[in-house]
């Protein structure tokens, strides 16, 4: 991995310097205590993700940030390595289908002026997350789902391909024996990879993209390709993204409220853990149910927790690529 000197880049308003040297002594020290206060410290460029196979997905984004690129087109990148990763049964090529054998995608994406583009329920073609992108780019809507989106893909140059390997088709049959749904905490449920990155601009860009929850009903779409849900990007304040059970996130506008509870003073830590308590609060029971999130500010600082330990988070900054466990509220055995 190409490494660049992290940088810490002190932020200070130039006009309220400008203001400083017309001000009275007096004024001037109060100005002086204003700025130092304003002074921000941003730690970029930074790329966080979802997961172990956040890692490999994080090399690809910050081939692209280290030269300066911009976020959007690292957290594309990204997430295209983990989608077309056929030993990855839960995003993309190899991801496990539905009851029906059918693999079906959802994934969105959206950067630092507020545009996103979502895709659902796509079938036959290995990466949604470039689909989603075209969607934001190329068409006046935010989401196309099913058919619709899979023509929309083809007639953008997108190749229709089987997305159902050896080994999904085998724990598929497996499954099938018994058709009984209990999806297996952190294993079943590590359904997504969601990228967020701050890029040596100062912009923030954010993607996730999923198989979904292994053998949910045909046409089940989960949190990861709603905007508010299982991404969202302010460009203000920061972004965050979710991974876990589906419906739980979409239940609070999980990763909306994330961000605004970051724009409301929390860190990125107290945010997720705020949000993840919201889940457990309207849950009778949570057994099984295993929601992570996790966000990176303006400044450059990350934060992840989840319901359940197990969830962890690449994070790629200046000399490191590494895993960091996120902090929980529930043991498992
Ligand atoms: N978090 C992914 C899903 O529920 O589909």
């Amino acid at each position: 991995m190409k490494k660049n000197r992290r940088e810490f880049i002190k932020v200070s308003a130039i006009g309220g310097a400008a203001l400083l040297l017309n001000s009275s002594c007096t004024e001037s020290e109060e100005l002086k205590d204003e700025l130092a206060a304003e002074e921000i410290i941003q730690n970029k460029p930074i790329v966080v993700s979802t997961w172990e196979h956040g890692l490999a997905a994080n090399e690809a984004a910050w081939e692209i940030l280290s030269k300066k690129g911009k976020a959007l087109d690292a957290v594309e990148a990204g997430v295209r390595v983990s989608e077309s990763d056929p030993e990855n049964l839960t995003v993309g090529i190899g991801g496990l289908p539905d009851r029906d054998g059918k693999v079906t995608l959802d994934a969105c994406i959206m950067d630092h002026t507020s545009q996103c583009g979502a895709v659902a329920c796509l079938e036959e073609i290995e990466n949604p997350i470039s689909v989603a992108r075209k969607v934001m780019e190329d068409t006046p809507h935010v989401m196309l789902v099913g058919k619709g989106a899979q023509e929309f893909a083809v007639s953008k140059g997108f190749e229709k391909k089987n997305l159902l390997t050896t080994e999904s088709t085998k724990q598929w049959k497996e499954w099938l024996e018994k058709s009984e749904y209990e999806p297996i905490i952190n294993i079943e449920n590590h359904d997504t990879i969601g990228m967020l990155a701050l890029d040596e601009d100062g912009n923030l860009a954010g993607a996730c993209t999923t198989s979904g929850m292994a053998y949910k009903l045909h046409g089940r779409v989960g949190d990861s390709p709603i905007i508010g849900a299982g991404l969202f990007v302010d460009n203000e304040v920061g972004a965050a993204c979710a991974t876990g059970v589906g419906e739980a996130v979409i239940r609070v506008a999980g990763s909306a409220m994330v961000v605004e509870l970051m724009r409301n003073g929390k860190s990125p830590s107290e945010a997720c853990k705020e949000v993840v308590n919201r889940i457990i609060s309207k849950h009778e029971n949570v057994d099984g149910l295993q929601v992570g999130f996790l966000a990176l500010n303006k400044n450059g600082e990350h934060g992840s927790h989840s319901v359940y330990q197990g969830f962890n988070v690449a994070v790629a900054a200046s000399e490191t690529n590494e895993l960091v466990d996120a902090s929980f509220d529930k043991e498992w055995d």
